[in-house]
């Protein structure tokens, strides 16, 4: 008998709202979701619709205006701002461009160490236990030893996200943010640092939220999927639900946009037409409906709300 898997994260109404000078701008509007160790909930939708802002608020790196964040059942929402570092040493992020989150001065030694260091898990002295550790991390991420005193310029987009999640598994966490950590890779390499990911995770246990806007990438890591719009949940399910029963007519648009490798399949593309809807002090209603092609009277005034339309299968939409 497997073991239940236990929650490691849950998110109850978050929202994160922006002043402008025009109005409250809603970028994550009404989050909930729940992750259980070792899993990954994969987060997708068009750019915009708030997934990094999700992913920072989960972490507190920008401060939530409503909402609950548990972590291991605590909620760290109500956590003083100085007692989240040990927090941060469990919850971590790692993001699309490793470049511009490498400092150019450090070598890859040094890059590393600095995490060590930075939480106090060796000794500034213990020059000999950094060093070990430094080539531990490099071969688990497959970083050959001879790259050691290299810099990011040095180096290709796929080892500079291999130093990048390095330094992150040196905190040893046990929730990872992955912000869209392969969109700025060739094709190639994002397949095999994907193969990384989930390789660390089947190894160490890591639980990821996995960022992206495209949904190919996900299919394979997640267990769970969140598809987002405007801030919004519009659906979500496991991964092999939302593939083959998308219910949301934006998951159906999103799929129908995945290019499919056999030339026989008469795939049917949907496009989006109609005007995007401001996420700044948005109407009540479905904020998909100006572009949906089943959009109703029933889809705007009053908000929609998220159902569970089958076991685990959760969606926003009037007209299903
Ligand atoms: N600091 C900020 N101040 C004001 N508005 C912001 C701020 N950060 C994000 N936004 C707005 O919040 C919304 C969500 O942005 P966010 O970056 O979270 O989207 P995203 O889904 O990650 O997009 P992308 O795929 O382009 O990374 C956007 O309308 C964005 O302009
Ligand atoms: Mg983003």
């Amino acid at each position: 008998m497997t073991e239940a898997k236990t929650e490691l994260l849950r998110v109850e109404g978050l929202k994160k709202y922006f002043p402008t000078p025009y109005g409250i701008l809603h970028a994550v509007d009404d989050v909930s979701f729940m992750v259980r160790k070792g899993e990954t909930l994969g987060i997708v939708g068009e750019s915009g619709c708030g997934k990094s802002t999700l992913g920072r608020a989960i972490l507190r790196l920008q401060e939530p205006t409503a909402g609950r964040v548990f972590f291991e059942g605590y909620n760290i929402l109500g956590y003083h701002k100085n007692s989240m570092k040990t927090l941060r040493r469990d919850m971590q992020i790692i993001f699309q461009d490793p470049f511009a989150s490498l400092n150019p001065r450090m070598s890859v030694s040094e890059t590393i160490c600095e995490a060590l260091l930075i939480q106090k898990l060796y000794s500034p002295r213990d020059k000999e236990g950094q060093r070990k550790r430094v080539l531990e991390l490099m071969e688990l991420v497959g970083l050959a030893p001879r790259l050691i005193n290299t810099y990011p310029h040095e180096l290709d987009g796929g080892r500079r996200q291999r130093i990048g999640i390095a330094r992150v598994l040196a905190l040893n966490p046990k929730l990872i943010v992955c912000d869209e950590p392969v969109s700025a890779l060739d094709v190639s390499i994002q397949a095999q640092i994907l193969n990384l990911m989930q390789d660390l995770q089947e190894e160490l246990g890591f639980t990821y939220l996995f960022i992206t806007h495209d949904l190919s990438v996900v299919k394979h890591l997640s267990d769970d999927i969140l598809v987002m719009y405007l801030g919004q949940m519009v659906e979500k399910a496991p991964v092999e639900a939302l593939f083959e029963r998308p219910l949301h007519p934006y998951t159906q648009a999103l799929l129908s946009a995945i290019p499919v490798p056999d030339p026989d399949f008469d795939a049917q593309r949907i496009t989006l037409n109609g005007e995007l809807t401001s996420p700044i002090e948005p109407a009540r209603g479905c904020r998909f409906a100006k572009r949906c092609p089943r959009a109703q009277e029933a889809c705007l005034g009053a908000d929609i709300p998220f159902r569970e339309l089958e076991k685990n299968h959760f969606v926003a939409c009037a007209m299903v």
